[in-house]
């Protein structure tokens, strides 16, 4: 018997994967379809696949073309699958010519013609709206923002507002974007807005934006208070847009999967969670100017407390803060939140500089995520057993604000409003949490 394998993510099942199919399947007489799991295509940096892996299979199988239907899910496996099932031939469409070759030490490598004309790319191109994203604010997150876009599935980056006029322009031109400083002549051309202005104005931008019918992407800190928040996301609700926190590690794959391998039990119950972030800055800069809202607070606390009530919750006893202060400026401040069955902190600084890892206690080990942990791609699990411990890797591509563009759209095209990645009570939560400190409560300056 002839045994055949091939693999392929088959999205939006078409003519040429079923010609693919069929032949792959002439080529002898049991055919098994590897169809790529989805954290592994997100992991390859697929982000905009459609189907989830269940239906991909499922349309697989409707061919009635494949013996067995198999699933890959991690790099290296192709070799391991030809050795486990005793394959004769890997066959592969035409556009991976020579890709493949490596293969031919285990089996022999067939490259099938490919149909021409059509792919899951065109097909989700066309029917995919685009979506027009204006970002307010040219700073330098702004230009990371822009290249991020162009790996996401309906977005294009097409307008900047900057209220000074040669910044937007400058802007305009090195992106390519019309440039405005008129908010109203601005938002008139797009569909969704990127909040990207510095901390003080994210608020009246997210609310004007939202009032003239726009969806929302504002980046931290969302807000510098809890009211603000709650008021955005009502006003959001109450007009159907989407309004989404631009904290980026919430949606990164390997952040996710620290999350879901937490809550599954396997360092038992958490305890403890320490979450540090440094970044040292040098005057003049925003970050050390008190009139513009800045501090080690308001610039990394929203990502440190994001990881601490994902993993904690929002339902803590107390909050309270040692902090240094230069010129009215936070350069370090340690928090401590504490809740009922777990106590936790963060430690940020702009003129202190730490140690930046993410530390999970449990009652049966703890998940370690090293500096520059906000950054994940790499996380271990240790126990007192150390021969149990275990180490994951991911890719973290690109500036890793691919992700959160991808969510952000993806609840805009499918029409929801709250993302299980960052939770708007958690987000609210989080705008408190910086309120309670810029309000002085139970801040201790050392
Ligand atoms: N294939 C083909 N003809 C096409 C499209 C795909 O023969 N027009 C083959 C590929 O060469 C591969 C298999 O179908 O062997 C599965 O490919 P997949 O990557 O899932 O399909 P694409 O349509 O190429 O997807 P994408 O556009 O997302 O790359």
């Amino acid at each position: 018997m002839t045994k055949v394998i091939t693999y392929g993510t088959y999205d939006l099942l078409h003519q040429g994967h079923i010609n693919l199919l069929r032949s792959a399947k002439e080529l002898g007489d049991y055919l098994i379809v590897g169809v790529t799991s989805d954290s592994f295509d997100r992991g390859r940096g697929k982000l905009n696949v459609r189907n989830n892996v269940l239906e991909r299979v499922e349309a697989v199988k409707a061919t009635g073309f494949a013996d067995e239907v198999i699933i890959e899910d991690y790099l290296g496996q192709k070799i391991d699958d030809i050795q486990k099932y005793d394959v004769d031939i890997f066959a592969i469409g035409s556009d991976w010519l020579g890709k493949f070759d490596y293969l031919n030490e285990y089996c022999k490598v067939v490259y099938l013609p490919r149909t021409e004309g059509i792919s899951s790319t065109m097909l989700r191109a066309e029917n995919q709206s685009t979506y027009r994203i204006g970002i307010i604010g040219s700073g330098r997150i702004a230009h990371r923002f822009v290249p991020e876009t162009k790996v996401v599935n309906g977005a294009e980056v097409t307008a900047v507002l900057n209220p000074d006029k040669d910044k937007a322009a400058a802007f305009g031109k090195v992106h390519r974007l019309d440039a405005f400083s008129d908010f109203d002549d601005f938002i008139k051309l797009i569909d969704v807005v990127y909040v990207a202005s510095p901390h003080l104005t994210h608020y009246d931008y997210a609310k004007s934006s939202l009032l003239a019918g726009k969806h929302v992407l504002c980046e931290i800190p969302f807000t510098l208070s809890k009211d603000e928040a709650l008021e955005l996301y009502r006003l959001a609700e109450e007009n159907n847009l989407v309004l989404m926190e631009a904290s980026k590690t919430a949606y990164c794959p390997a952040f996710g999967h620290i999350i879901t391998l937490i809550k599954s039990g396997i360092i038992g119950d958490v305890v403890d969670v320490k979450a540090s972030l440094s970044k040292m800055v040098e005057p003049p800069t925003r970050e050390l100017d008190a009139m513009q809202a800045g501090g080690a607070i308001t610039e990394h606390a929203p990502l440190t407390i994001m990881a601490i009530v994902r993993l904690l919750g929002i339902d803590w006893i107390d909050v309270g803060f040692h902090t240094k202060k230069e010129k009215g400026v936070d350069i370090y401040t340690k928090g401590i939140i504490n809740y009922p069955h777990a106590t936790s902190s963060f430690t940020l600084g702009i003129g202190v500089k730490t140690e930046g890892n993410l530390v999970i206690s449990g009652t049966k080990g703890y998940v370690y995520v090293p500096a520059p942990w906000w950054l994940t791609s790499y996380f271990e699990v240790r126990y007192e057993d150390q021969r149990k411990n275990k180490k994951y890797f991911y890719s973290y591509d690109g500036e890793g604000l691919r992700y959160e563009i991808q969510e952000f759209l993806s609840m805009i095209v499918n029409n929801r409003r709250s993302c299980y990645k960052l939770r708007r009570r958690e987000s609210v939560a989080i705008a408190e949490i910086i309120e309670k400190y810029r309000n002085g409560e139970n801040v201790t300056e050392i």
